[in-house]
């Protein structure tokens, strides 16, 4: 669905994009992550053919996006990093005015609002709305046209945790109706929850890509943690996973009957992040 291929972009002296490529497959979710200024909207940007790149290329389906933007204009919906609604206009006529220029059904307007729990906000005015609603009214307008693949830039940025939840469960049900979607975020949680496969990206390249599971199960430092009654405490014990020792330690604490957890140290994604840059996301 998309293929992206030793991409590089700089901005002046500053380099943006160092060359960098991947795939995402239908019907796949495919998170972007990184910390500021990773270079994250500029590849959205370059997707969305809102920006040429210097070198490499972009193709959605095989189509280049800036070339070939009408025929994709059906294809690709767009939830930009900053919200370009008409502040003047309620959520309604923000929608009607998109579903005209896009050719697409006015029923749909309704439809999705209910589904965003929005509906009874129909006629209110954009710039009385808050963050979350916003992203929400971002989100239906670029799903109206019915695409095929949806790019985010930051979906849930600024959101509490019940308003990300809610856009995360719209985004989870769409893409299990075959939708394919790209999105970024440094926020590693969303992404370990949602994408299917991740891309860390750090000044402009690409330093690890694979699914949240496989790249838990190669940064894993094999160890787990284990809680033993010791009297009336409980007492933790990191155990390494490949020694006899801790066969015969556990074996020995199951017979005493003093074995209470097992817990695997399983990295989580921000800790990759940090061991393979060095630095943390945020
Ligand atoms: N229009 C521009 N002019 C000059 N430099 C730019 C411009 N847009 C982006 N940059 C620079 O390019 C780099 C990548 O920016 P980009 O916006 O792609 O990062 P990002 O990963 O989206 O960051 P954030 O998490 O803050 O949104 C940054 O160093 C930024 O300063
Ligand atoms: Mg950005």
């Amino acid at each position: 669905m998309i293929r992206v291929e030793n991409l590089k972009k700089r901005y002046g002296e500053k380099v943006a994009l160092k060359g960098i490529s991947f795939k995402v497959q239908p019907g796949e979710i495919f998170g972007l992550l990184g910390p500021n200024g990773a270079g994250k909207t500029t590849t959205i940007k370059i997707l969305t053919g809102q920006l040429l790149p210097d070198e490499g290329e972009a193709k959605i389906k095989g189509k280049d996006p800036l070339k070939d933007r009408e025929k994709l204009r059906p294809v690709m919906g767009v939830v930009p990093e900053q919200t370009n609604l008409y502040e003047r206009l309620t959520i309604g006529q923000n929608l009607e005015f998109f579903c005209r220029l896009y050719n697409c059904n006015l029923q749909n307007i309704d439809e999705y609002l209910r589904l965003v729990d929005l509906l009874d906000e129909r006629d209110t005015q954009v710039k009385k709305l808050s963050k979350g609603m916003r992203q929400r009214v971002l989100l239906i307008r670029a799903l109206l046209h019915r695409p095929e693949v949806l790019f985010l830039d930051e979906p849930t940025s600024g959101l509490d945790p019940s308003s990300a939840d809610n856009i995360h469960r719209l985004l989870i049900r769409l893409n299990m109706e075959g939708l394919t979607i790209l999105l970024t975020s440094h926020n590693m949680e969303e992404v370990d929850k949602l994408c299917h496969r991740v891309a860390f990206l750090d000044k402009g390249s690409i330093v690890v890509m694979g699914s949240p599971e496989e790249l838990k199960l190669k940064y894993t430092n094999r160890k787990m943690k284990v809680l033993i009654k010791n009297g009336q405490e409980l007492e933790e014990r990191i155990l390494e996973m490949d020694s006899e020792e801790s066969a015969r330690l556990l074996a020995e604490w199951i017979q005493q009957d003093r074995l209470q957890a097992i817990h695997s140290c399983e990295p989580t994604l921000a800790d990759i992040f940090v061991m393979v840059t060095g630095r943390d996301i945020t």
